[in-house]
């Protein structure tokens, strides 16, 4: 709490970020939940041993034992759950997550999830100076895909302190004192079972203590609806039942994780606690852990933005076109067949003067967007069961926009979309979860003056960076950082070039975009953000040959991984591909996968080295191509038809 108050005084944003995380746990809590992660989600976790004393240098084995304890009480295959008082063992409930020492960096290299430094610093605080190398510590991983555990040595008294969701990056996760952390080498009674870090990983998922820190008072709230009121936190090993805030017979839940007991007095969470696990898992934290991603990312993460192809779980695709009476039509593989059938669509009504743009924030959740007759941006969504507002109905979202609409979901039910107007201005409009922001029919107004279509792309949660070509034909970026869009509202950074097709962005990694665009010369070119700055170069470009037509597409399977499509000259599909360390067939070549195409390309990716590819043809009808890690389907120059004639895609 000591660290919550400090951050609502240092970080501008904190507050409001906290309120809205409040809200969407108050719909889990309500069971008003929407779809959400199913199963378990896997944690990575990294732990930073940061020691002065050879002793707090704690053995692999004592950080084994800590990550055993959490796969346990997580779970709730903890053993002591079973002595919960009878009136209480109902309400336990297993979180559905777990733990594991992450196998990777943040580079991509190897790694025991574990590192380790000696530092001067005699005993840290809750100040979270363990948490910077230039104060002591160690620098955090990014912690959209990490859970950092920091242990260390702390002063007085402190056995561990967490950091809400919502705040720093830089800061986010748990701190535990090295004799309190695991259940072997320094952990020490009766701190010795590894609670401390379930306690603080619980305060990480967005978990209070139980008795509403309200002091001793009987008006807090832990905002759980299935824990008793409590008064004050309960010490020691408390006999059952222990009354306040007359909430007998049963008392206090003071064997729950989030109350102040000693470590072999504590053993559940609630199904309440559960929830707003969940609902953080959903929310602020919608980028850890696996899971299928709605466009292919790992958690919830999107690595690219919308398209008439969207892939919302693994061997599911849903695909929009519109018609020659304009008017939008869907199909979907659901891992056996196409429905309403192979060459059949199931008509959606409306008359769109734009590519249809779908999305997806959740599995079986999609988000459609088209311009309509009248310029205004239209949304239709399928919320698992049936098509909101109804099958052929619209949502009027206003506007006057030329051209397609880019939409790109950061979390679950988020949504930005972005489009240009008439006047060439971008304009970004925002669903946080309960309404539209600015309003329903109301623009951010962000400057610039484009040529063809926006580009946006999140790497992680509540991060944005949108892509146009300016007048001059150079590409432009901005970005939101959570809190404020850079370089300004209305400004843009240059990145050079002279650019012949709207600009197409992949992020395939926290904090990492790659960008192409078609040059004068009819080359495809690439740059890209490794975290650092531009490459190859500020306002230059990688060419990467060829001599395209139209528009580029680009897809990631897996961190360090592109797959890329364009139509030649020749109206035939061309693929090449960037393995981690090279491009292939080479820099400049491509590989040939026949057809006469008469769209540009649109690709996704439901899986690691599954690649489904769609174009128009001549006639009209839609056609499709897949890889499934060993070869095309049907075959390198061959493809699927898939009827209709289409007017638009
Ligand atoms: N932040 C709390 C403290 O330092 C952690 C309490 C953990 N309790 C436990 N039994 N391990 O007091
Ligand atoms: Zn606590
Ligand atoms: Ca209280």
């Amino acid at each position: 709490m000591d660290v919550h108050r400090r951050l609502l005084t240092e970080d501008q944003s904190y507050a409001g970020v906290r309120a809205d995380i409040e809200n969407l746990a108050g719909l889990y809590g309500g069971g008003g939940s929407v779809a959400g992660r199913s199963g378990v989600t896997q944690i990575p976790v990294v732990v930073h041993v940061v020691w002065n004393t050879a002793a707090q240098n704690i053995s692999d084995a004592q950080i084994a034992s800590q990550i055993d304890v959490l796969n346990r009480d997580f779970r709730r295959v903890n053993p002591d759950v079973n002595g919960t008082p009878a009136p209480f063992l109902p309400l336990t409930a297993d979180a559905r997550v777990e733990f594991a020492l992450a196998t990777t960096d943040p580079h991509g290299a190897a790694t025991s999830g574990i590192e380790r430094r000696q530092t001067t610093v005699a005993s840290f605080g809750a100040d979270d100076a363990v948490k910077s190398q230039a104060t002591g510590g160690m620098d955090a991983w990014p912690a959209d895909s990490y859970l950092n555990i920091w242990a260390c040595q702390l002063g007085g008294g402190l056995l561990g302190y967490a950091q809400f969701p919502g705040g720093p990056a830089a800061t986010d996760g748990v701190v535990i004192l090295q004799s309190a952390f695991g259940t072997t080498g320094t952990a020490a009674p009766p701190f010795h079972l590894g609670r401390t870090a379930t306690h603080e990983i619980g305060h990480w998922l967005n978990l209070n203590h139980i008795w509403g820190d309200d002091g001793t008072g009987c008006s807090g709230t832990d905002n759980v609806a299935d824990t008793p009121n409590q008064g004050g936190p309960n010490t020691g090993q408390p006999s059952f039942p222990h009354i306040s805030c007359s909430n007998g017979p049963n008392g206090d839940m003071f064997m729950n994780y989030m109350d102040y007991v000693d470590d072999p007095a504590m053993f559940m969470f609630t199904a309440g606690q559960v929830a707003r696990m969940q609902a953080c898992l959903d929310g602020p934290r919608a980028s850890i852990g696996t899971g299928t991603g709605g466009t292919g990312g790992t958690g919830a993460t999107p690595r690219q933005s919308s398209s008439p192809v969207v892939a919302w779980g693994a061997n599911r695709l849903d695909v929009f076109v519109l018609g020659t009476d304009r008017a939008l039509y869907h199909k979907a593989w659901n891992g056996t067949a196409w429905a309403p059938s192979a060459t059949a669509y199931e008509g959606q009504g409306g008359i769109g003067t734009s590519a249809p743009q779908a999305v997806s924030w959740a599995p079986n959740r999609l988000d459609v967007f088209v311009t309509g007759t009248d310029s205004g941006l239209f949304h239709k969504w399928w919320n698992g069961t049936a098509w909101g507002p109804s099958l052929t109905g619209y949502e009027a979202l206003g506007g006057l926009c030329v051209g397609d609409p880019r939409a790109v979901a950061w979390g679950p039910n988020r949504l930005d979309v972005f489009v240009v107007g008439t006047d060439r201005g971008l304009y970004h409009k925002w669903w946080n979860g309960s309404a539209w922001g600015p309003s329903l029919t109301g623009y951010e107004a962000m400057g610039g003056i484009c040529l063809g279509q926006p580009e946006a792309v999140a790497w992680g949660a509540n991060r944005l960076d949108v892509f146009v070509i300016g007048t001059d034909h150079a590409l432009y970026h901005k970005w939101w950082d959570g809190t404020a869009w850079g370089p300004s509202l209305t400004g843009y950074e240059r990145l050079g070039g002279i650019c012949t097709s709207s600009p197409k962005a992949v992020a395939w990694g926290p904090n990492r975009l790659d960008v192409f665009v078609t040059g004068t010369d009819g080359a495809l070119y690439h740059k890209w953000w490794d975290g650092a700055k531009w490459g190859p170069s500020n306002d230059g470009f990688e060419r990467l040959g060829g001599i395209c037509v139209g528009e580029v597409e680009a897809v990631s399977w897996a961190p360090n991984r592109l797959d890329l499509f364009v139509i030649g000259t020749d109206s035939a599909l061309y693929h090449k591909a960037w393995n981690g360390s090279a491009w292939s067939p080479s820099l400049t070549g491509f590989e040939n996968l026949g057809g006469i195409s008469t769209s540009r390309p649109r690709a996704t990716a439901w899986a690691p080295n599954r690649l489904d590819v769609f174009v128009t043809g001549t006639n009209g009808a839609l056609f499709h191509k897949a890889w499934n890690g060993t070869a095309w389907s049907p075959s390198v120059s061959g493809y699927e038809s898939l009827g209709g004639v289409v007017s638009c895609f």
